[in-house]
């Protein structure tokens, strides 16, 4: 791996990016954890919310809060148009067309659902075949198979090799008439392996097959344009960027969503209700049934402006840096192995230690205040390519600094000690 010659062994802040003062907003890096300082290494699974955001969600609900859509009275008046604000704010951040392509979800899972619902159960029929990856998080696998068995359609699914890195070879062999989807992972969550997916989208396109990107991963790393992908459909939550949970958000194009039967039927996604019928109304709110998450919506929107102050780009920066220190002080243990090499690749870093389960790795960890996840990443068929019940998974923010990884070294040498 080129990256190893280019990273710096200097245990210190990068000179271009001052980790220090975005520290400084995020109160919960101060906290203590078995008396020793957090060493938060999981922002895979969930990032931690710095001040601003903390700050725009205690506004919200002491001066702005009330139902949407609803009502003509201030407080309705005010939360409306602060909701759309941040529709608007998601629309701008992966660069949509329109407003109306962003529709509000409790996340990636149910983004994903709702396209299979609203998509996949419309026009997917017998035989058709839905393309994965190896590298899918169940969440995009589950909802394509329970389609599947509904259907009678067939899952295919692209391999990976020694490295963790989609096969596109076999990728573009997997194409025939009956291919009606492709559904695929931008950054998987198990390993960090960047998919090329601009790439796979246009092979797709050439077969006049519809893709969705499950970019849960990739949107709190990488800038991303969807107009410049052409996907379909792109999906991501808020949790992961420096936001609330129970909120993310589903980019559709328009003549997309609009083709699409409602997944959640409710108030506020109707035209006009009879017992005879049923009219709905358009997009975004046909997608958006029943009182939809509008603290967490706008306090995605204070995420997102938070983060696009300080850059994607520098982001992306300081978290390889982050990641190849990582790996070169990872690779001085003998005894562990890291699962994942991809050349391409966010700042995951999945582990194994020999002779030792990866619980016991996560738990001793703990005790030096050190904050790892630890399991099948809810991505078991990447654990079934490599042989492994489980791993360690280090995640890293660019509110992570070098000093931290030493106190990881330093805990799996501990670690070490105890098991072995
Ligand atoms: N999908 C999240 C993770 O990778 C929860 O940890």
């Amino acid at each position: 791996m080129n990256i190893l010659v280019e990273a710096s062994l200097e245990p210190e802040v990068s000179s271009t990016f001052n980790v220090e003062k975005i520290r400084a907003d995020f109160p919960i890096l101060n906290l203590k954890i078995e008396d020793k300082p957090l060493v938060y290494l999981d922002s895979a699974a969930s990032s931690q919310m710095p001040q601003p955001v903390i700050n725009r969600l205690n506004y919200y609900q002491t001066a702005q809060h009330a139902n949407i859509n609803r009502a003509v009275h201030y407080l309705s008046e005010v939360a409306t148009a602060e909701y759309q604000k941040a529709r608007c704010k998601l629309q701008q951040f992966v660069n949509a067309r329109e407003d109306r392509e962003i529709i509000f979800t409790s996340g990636t899972t149910d983004a994903i659902n709702l396209v299979m619902h609203g998509y996949g159960r419309k026009f997917i029929q017998a035989d058709d075949e839905i393309i994965l990856t190896t590298l899918e998080h169940h969440s995009n696998i589950v909802p394509w198979q329970m389609l599947a068995k509904e259907k009678g359609a067939k899952i295919r699914v692209v391999p990976i090799n020694e490295a963790g890195e989609l096969d596109i070879h076999e990728y573009k062999k997997l194409f025939n008439e009956r291919t009606k989807f492709v559904s695929l992972i931008h950054v998987s969550n198990a390993l960090g392996t960047i998919n090329p997916i601009k790439e796979m989208i246009a092979y797709a396109h050439q077969h006049d097959v519809p893709v969705l990107i499950d970019g849960a991963q990739a949107a709190p790393h990488i800038p991303i344009d969807v107009q410049e992908l052409d996907c379909e459909f792109y999906t991501f939550s808020a949790h992961k960027l420096c936001g609330p949970t129970g909120v993310g958000i589903l980019y559709g194009k328009a003549e997309m969503l609009e083709s699409m039967q409602p997944f959640k039927g409710g108030g506020d996604m109707i035209a006009s209700v009879t017992f005879a019928e049923t009219t709905y109304a358009e997009i975004p709110h046909k997608f958006e049934a029943g009182t939809p998450p509008i603290a967490a919506a706008i306090g995605f929107g204070a995420a997102v402006d938070y983060i696009t102050t300080i850059g994607l780009e520098p982001i992306a920066a300081y978290e390889t840096e982050l990641l190849n220190y990582a790996t070169i002080r990872m690779l001085e243990i003998p005894g562990v192995n890291i699962i994942g090499t991809a050349a391409n690749k966010a700042a995951v870093l999945s582990f194994t230690i020999d002779g030792i389960h990866p619980h016991d790795i996560g738990t001793i960890l703990n005790e030096d205040g050190i904050a790892v996840r630890t399991g099948h990443h809810c991505a078991q068929p990447v654990m079934q390519r490599f042989n492994v019940p489980a791993t360690s998974r280090a995640s890293f923010a660019f509110y992570n600094k070098k000093t931290e990884i030493d106190a990881l070294i330093a805990g799996i040498k501990t670690v070490q000690k105890v098991f072995l």
